[in-house]
């Protein structure tokens, strides 16, 4: 598939451009996820975000992955954050919340740094309202893992790192 082979590249420019040793993956939280545990337990869960992070960089330090979290409530702040991860970081982790309906800018800086990127949600987006149902990044996105709440997360993580061994391999 075109768009595999795409992101495959990428994988291998972002890992040879700056990441090397241990697998580095950037974990971006949008709008409102500051408040998990809190916000629409029904949809979202009872799982506060400082505890995803928490297992997340315990999960990274079993695989042996270097796993940074963040979290903004603004579309700049996640630009600004993407911008930052250029050559430093193997695969992003992204869930950007409303902004994922909406943000071209958000778009755009993925494309601007060249890290692939898996695309996450906590709620089966397509389960709910129609808005929902598009995402600016879906189609520039390796891949995209959503329904499982706080376990879209470590799934994402253990995808980024078959996804950057693999990418690593083929660039020798
Ligand atoms: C979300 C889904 C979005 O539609 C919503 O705006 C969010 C969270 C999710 O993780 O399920 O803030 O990205």
């Amino acid at each position: 598939m075109v768009m595999r082979a795409k992101a495959r590249d990428m994988a291998g420019q972002a890992a040879s451009g700056g990441a090397s040793g241990a697998i580095a993956v950037l974990v971006i939280h949008g709008p409102n996820l500051n408040l998990l545990g809190e916000r629409e337990p029904e949809i979202y869960g009872r799982t506060r975000l400082a505890d995803i992070d928490k297992e997340l960089k315990q999960l990274g330090r079993e695989l042996e992955m270097k796993v940074e979290t963040f979290q903004s409530n603004s579309e700049g702040g996640i630009v600004d954050r993407i911008q930052k991860a250029r050559g430093k970081c193997d695969v992003l982790i992204l869930n950007p919340g409303a902004y994922t309906h909406t943000s071209v800018a958000i778009r755009d800086a993925i494309q601007a740094v060249s890290i692939p990127v898996i695309e996450v949600h906590l709620s089966n987006v397509y389960r709910r309202e129609a808005f929902r149902h598009h995402s600016t990044i879906a189609d520039i996105a390796h891949g995209r893992i959503m329904g499982f709440g706080a376990e879209s997360y470590s799934l994402a993580l253990r995808a980024a790192r078959t996804m950057a061994e693999e990418s690593r391999r083929r660039s020798g």
